[in-house]
């Protein structure tokens, strides 16, 4: 995805099924577990996202053959212990995943490594796991900030046979990357955790995945780990990934508040991921989960018995599932507080504080504290607003968002941050989400198009845009405030922050009735200039999605259905004869008291038409999929009629 927003619809409902991409959690395990293993492993449904092709890159560097096959099956050519290359530069972006395990893997295999990552990756904490390491005799420096990345390992001089202590309570990524590498040792090694260790389903994910490669870590409740001596990895041939857990939040989330039934592929009740808990929280709040094998199912909560209901959740247990909670929230009934939380503030970004002013944005009530945060929801009768909302480079918190649409039409900034973990996510998303329909309406000036979308809103019971107006009030603003049409930036700074309110035939600009001022030639002509400028027209983008709003609307202009609404329902382009639009003109504007001559006007139409149709971006253009309705020679009844009787043969929706 290359554009740095996407304008996600309000949705009507959402149901239907996803297959879930696999885990991050298993597969950069499984990878690194395969790397290490004597012997080949042939690895089924690995994800492919930012994250694994860190890690897939990391261990090309190092030596390990690695080699795609057909659909998802990756062959790792595992090195039993000793990578090839003992002397390289890694660079691992953002991935938390493949950078912890990683430090602790080279830290004691021994060679000359250097470890970097994006700008964020130095920030995230790394003391803990290095103190542990050198405990065991381990050689790494730091190259920037003490306790962060980068990273400088040299060979250790290693002291085994020990037990090492480790924080617990900043990221279990820390004991999931050192027990993943004590094997390496060859001797007995016990860990024991100091203070309460966090996040502990990502251990059991570890415990497992080792498990799988032969290495079975003895457990004493979360406090020590031992692994044996003689511990090698070795190949179990075949390692299936299953569908990830967190990434199944959204959808089940989804379900629950749009309706559903909206199934997830690819992952049952009986996970060894931990967020499959996240459909206990969500059944907390009322939702209705089922399963079966390899797959789990959410609707919203059973007819007539009401909406979601807010909870207050110790999320311990299903940390980057809960971010999914927050937003839920937003549609239940009292607030949600999510506790002990802390470990969101050393993740992609401040998760924490990224939620709450997000959250805010959307004109909701959050408070926020060190670690929880509480959302209230809209009381009766308030809406969601509509918000631009910024990810932090961080996934889940773009993930997490797309749930608000439910809500408010809504645009969302640098949507590929999905790529560390979803690559397609949106398009998924919009497979099973029914946004609210809009009925396009594009065609020339005077060609009748805001008379008779009018009357079709009207009829239907449905919004309607007149997006005209918008360029005209920003004609009509920019002159006020005496900006001329050749100052692009200028013109479109005017038009991000007009302050207008539509109600019926009224538009007030800045709390003055201007509904006639703007209908003037001379506006008529300056919008025409203005809707030419590319700057204007991305300004106002997003104002013209945020008018649709259940049950429906009906919007024209030049581009409702080449630009604006591209996924319209019913695209109609209307046109009719310069004279007969000419004389219509002349009657509205006599009708108005103002002066005009229908040749002035047929000369001025030919050229707002030829302006608005040879303009470089989004000129006005009938649709390869629109109908062509030419008013000519039509009463306002019989083409209303005609939209309508279209608007009919579509399939419905929702
Ligand atoms: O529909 P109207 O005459 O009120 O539009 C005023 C001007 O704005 C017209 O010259 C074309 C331009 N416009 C546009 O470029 N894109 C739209 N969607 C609507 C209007």
């Amino acid at each position: 995805m290359s554009a740095d927003f996407i304008d996600l619809p309000q949705l009507l409902s959402a149901r239907g099924t996803v297959r879930l991409p696999g885990s991050k959690s298993i597969s950069n395990r499984v990878l690194l577990l395969a790397a290490l293993a004597a012997g080949e492993t042939e690895v089924r449904d690995l994800l492919l996202s930012d994250d694994t092709a860190r890690m897939l890159d990391a261990l090309r560097t190092l030596g390990v053959g690695v080699e795609p096959g057909a659909g998802n099956r990756w062959c790792i050519s595992g090195v039993a212990g000793r990578f090839p290359v003992r002397a390289s530069e890694l660079f691992l972006g953002n991935a938390g995943t493949a950078f912890r395990p990683l430090t602790a893997v080279l830290a004691l295999a021994g060679g000359h490594y250097r470890m970097a990552g994006v700008a964020r990756m130095h920030e995230r904490p790394i003391g803990d796991l290095v103190d542990a390491l050198r405990q065991l005799g381990a050689d790494i420096s730091y190259l920037g900030n003490e306790g962060f990345p980068p990273l400088a390992i040299r060979p250790p001089a290693l002291l085994p046979g020990r037990v090492v202590s480790l924080r617990g309570d900043v990221s279990s990524q820390f004991l999931t990357g050192l027990l993943m590498a004590l094997p390496l040792l060859g001797v007995e090694t016990t860990v024991e955790v100091i203070g309460e260790l966090i996040s502990k389903p990502y251990v059991e994910i570890t415990l497992a995945s080792m498990a799988r490669f032969g290495v079975h870590v003895r457990r004493d409740g979360w406090r020590r780990f031992t692994v044996p001596a003689d511990s090698g990895y070795r190949s179990p041939g075949v390692v299936h990934v299953e569908g990830d857990a967190s990434s199944a939040s959204y959808f089940l989330a989804l379900g629950a508040i749009g309706g559903g039934p909206l199934r997830v592929e690819g992952v049952g009740l009986d996970s060894i991921q931990g967020d499959v808990r996240f459909t206990e929280a969500l059944a907390a709040m009322g939702a209705q989960v089922s399963s079966g094998d390899n797959w789990i199912e959410a609707s919203a909560p059973v007819a007539g018995t009401g909406t979601l209901r807010g909870i207050s959740l110790d999320c311990n247990h299903i940390p980057d599932a809960a971010m999914t909670l927050a937003t839920t929230a937003l549609f239940a009934v009292g607030p949600t507080t999510l506790r002990n939380i802390a470990s969101w503030r050393v993740k992609e970004t401040d998760r924490i504080a990224a939620m709450a002013t997000e959250l805010r944005k959307l004109g909701v009530r959050v408070e926020a504290g060190d670690d929880f945060i509480r959302v209230h929801p809209p009381g009766a009768g308030q809406f969601l607003h509509p918000a631009a909302i910024d990810t932090y480079d961080d996934h889940r918190i773009a993930m997490c968002f797309s749930l608000a649409a439910l809500g408010t039409p809504l645009r969302i900034n640098d949507p590929q941050s999905v790529g560390k973990t979803f690559p397609d996510y949106f398009a998924r998303f919009a497979e099973v989400s029914q946004g609210v329909p809009v009925i396009a309406i594009d065609g020339t000036s005077a060609s009748g198009k805001g008379t008779i979308a009018a009357r079709v809103a009207q009829a239907l019971g449905w919004h309607y845009l007149d997006s005209g107006a918008l360029y005209r009030l920003t004609a009509l603003a920019a002159g006020r405030a005496g900006i001329g049409v050749d100052d692009e930036a200028g013109v479109a700074a005017i038009a991000a922050d007009l302050d207008v309110v539509f109600a019926g035939a009224s538009i007030t600009l800045s709390g003055e009735e201007v509904s006639d001022a703007i209908r003037s030639e001379e506006i008529s002509a300056a919008a025409s200039r203005v809707a030419a400028l590319p700057a204007v027209r991305a300004a106002l983008l997003f104002r013209q999605r945020a008018f649709r709003r259940p049950p429906g609307l009906v919007a024209d202009g030049r581009d409702m259905a080449s630009v604006v609404f591209p996924d319209a329902l019913t695209k109609v382009f209307l046109t009719a004869s310069v004279e007969m639009r000419a004389w219509r003109r002349h009657k509205q504007l006599i009708e108005k008291g103002m002066a005009a001559s229908i040749a002035a006007l047929s000369l001025d139409l030919r050229e707002r038409d030829e302006r608005d149709s040879q303009r470089s971006v989004a000129p006005m253009q009938q649709s390869a999929d629109a109908e062509l309705l030419d008013t000519t020679n039509l009463t306002i009844e019989t083409a209303v009629a005609q939209v309508l009787d279209w608007v009919n043969k579509v399939p419905k929706v929702g």
